[in-house]
């Protein structure tokens, strides 16, 4: 007979869109209990009712293991929806937009990513960040090199993390040593997929890097992967800063629109996701939401390369999923909580509020959604995967202060998004094990 461990704590999730469902959209459980086997969601309750049910079964009292986090508020893992893996050594990095920020910082970070055992350092790194941020599942551009992806999917297959990622393809506007070309990045995408694809907990991204650095033979070539292995993701960048947009306008005048660039080699569709979208006309709104791809909203990073203001407002109008990412390097922050407090001020520029209800539901299952992996992530229904985290709402002095004046379930969320980081991230569950605990030691890197 297994286990079955019993999680005691206040316990937060979400089951729709709070711009849809409003007070229904989530789930509150006041001294609530979280119920796992073998990895896995068995139930959700407030704490009596769980204890009561599980002596009624007559459950062998052996088998059961009880946790308690008095004061402690539990959520579903967060989920990234845009982040770059070798960008991590570059994060915070002065002065420039989008297009000088890549050839001056990103590039040349890349490019050391030909070393396999370079990957696997920073890959190490990489995944400590997102346990310690509470990001459980996260949708990762590697490099130009298989070699990038070959050792992140090594690593989160180590760690039993959900995770999808995929090497990077551009053959044209970018340095020859960052280049593959139609046919090698087709080749070697699909030797990945071959390779990866659905394999324990991890799925593949066809990702070509933004529409100025593929011809249109190898978006093509990426529309025929997608069709050869329709169950695997499409992951790149769309409208992101002006004078990308007016060089995608230059690059292929035969177009409607940027969207249009990815639509006519097949890549927009469910399981694609395009980060940023800022800059998107009516008829890019529609298509979005007809052909079921997803958005992903990475507001440190629209602030930190000055890109712009994403209208989300215009995505719930038209009933396109968004996600939220870090877009690490370019955003500043691995923090999904320090994330969704830029989200809340870009929304105020905007004249919209973003409640700390959707901020969260965008987090957790607005991300899973975004993945076409509701019901196995993003939130606590039963049979999902027991990825989650323990939040404290106290962990700094100011916002122990802070909570105290706090009277309301949405004030407390509020002021733990608006102050909250890593540092509010006590533990980190992976299929209902314990991979992180803040108050240990931490490792230091050699690297
Ligand atoms: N557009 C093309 N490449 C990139 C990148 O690495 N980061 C961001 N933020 N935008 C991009
Ligand atoms: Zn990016």
């Amino acid at each position: 007979e297994h286990k079955t461990t019993v999680i005691c704590a206040n316990i937060l999730d979400f089951v729709d869109d709070p711009a849809i469902a409003g007070e229904q959209a989530h789930r509150y459980f006041e001294q609530g209990a979280l119920v796992i086997e073998q990895g896995k969601v068995v139930a959700l309750g407030y704490e009596k009712d769980i204890l009561a049910s599980l002596a009624d079964n007559n459950t062998n009292h052996d088998n059961v293991e009880i946790k308690r986090y008095d004061n402690r508020l539990i959520i579903p893992g967060m989920i990234d929806t845009h982040i770059h893996l070798p960008q991590t050594e570059i994060i915070g990095a002065y002065g420039e937009q989008l297009l000088t920020w890549l050839t001056e910082y990103a590039f040349p970070a890349e490019k050391k990513f030909s070393d396999q055992e370079y990957a696997v350092a920073i890959s190490k790194i990489f995944l400590d960040e997102l346990m310690r941020n509470g990001t459980t599942t996260a949708l990762v551009f590697g490099t130009v090199h298989p070699e990038s992806v070959e050792a992140f999917f090594t690593e989160a297959q180590a760690r039993n993390l959900r995770m999808i990622a995929g090497k990077v393809m551009m053959n044209t506007n970018c340095p020859d040593d960052l280049s593959d070309t139609a046919e090698s990045g087709y080749q070697e995408s699909k030797a990945l997929i071959e390779k990866w694809h659905n394999v324990d907990r991890l799925s593949y991204a066809v990702t070509p890097r933004f529409a100025p650095t593929s011809t249109v033979e190898q978006l093509n070539k990426c529309g025929q992967l997608l069709k050869e292995y329709p169950d695997t993701y499409l992951h790149t960048h769309l409208s992101e800063n002006p004078g990308e947009c007016s060089w995608v306008k230059q690059l292929f005048p035969e177009a409607k629109d940027y969207l249009d660039v990815y639509d006519r080699a097949g890549l927009v569709r469910k399981r694609a996701v395009f980060a940023h979208g800022i800059y998107l006309n009516e008829r890019e709104l529609c298509c979005l939401a007809d052909k079921d791809a997803a958005i992903s909203h990475c507001p440190t990073s629209n602030l930190f390369l000055g890109s712009g203001l994403f209208d989300l407002s215009a995505c719930e109008k038209h009933n396109i999923n968004v996600g939220i990412g870090t877009d690490v390097g370019g955003g500043t922050s691995f923090s999904m909580l320090q994330t969704c407090s830029e989200a809340y001020k870009v929304q105020q520029m905007k004249g919209n509020k973003l409640s700390a209800f959707k901020a969260l539901y965008l987090a957790t299952l607005g991300g899973a959604r975004a993945l076409d992996l509701e019901g196995t992530i993003g939130n606590f229904t039963t049979g999902c995967e027991a990825d989650f985290i323990v939040l404290d709402y106290q962990a700094t002095p100011l916002m122990d202060f802070r909570l105290k004046h706090a009277n309301s379930l949405h004030d407390k969320l509020f002021a733990l998004m608006m102050l909250g980081d890593d540092r509010c991230i006590e533990e980190t569950f992976i299929l209902g094990k314990s991979v992180h605990q803040r108050d240990k030691a931490p490792a230091s890197s050699e690297v």
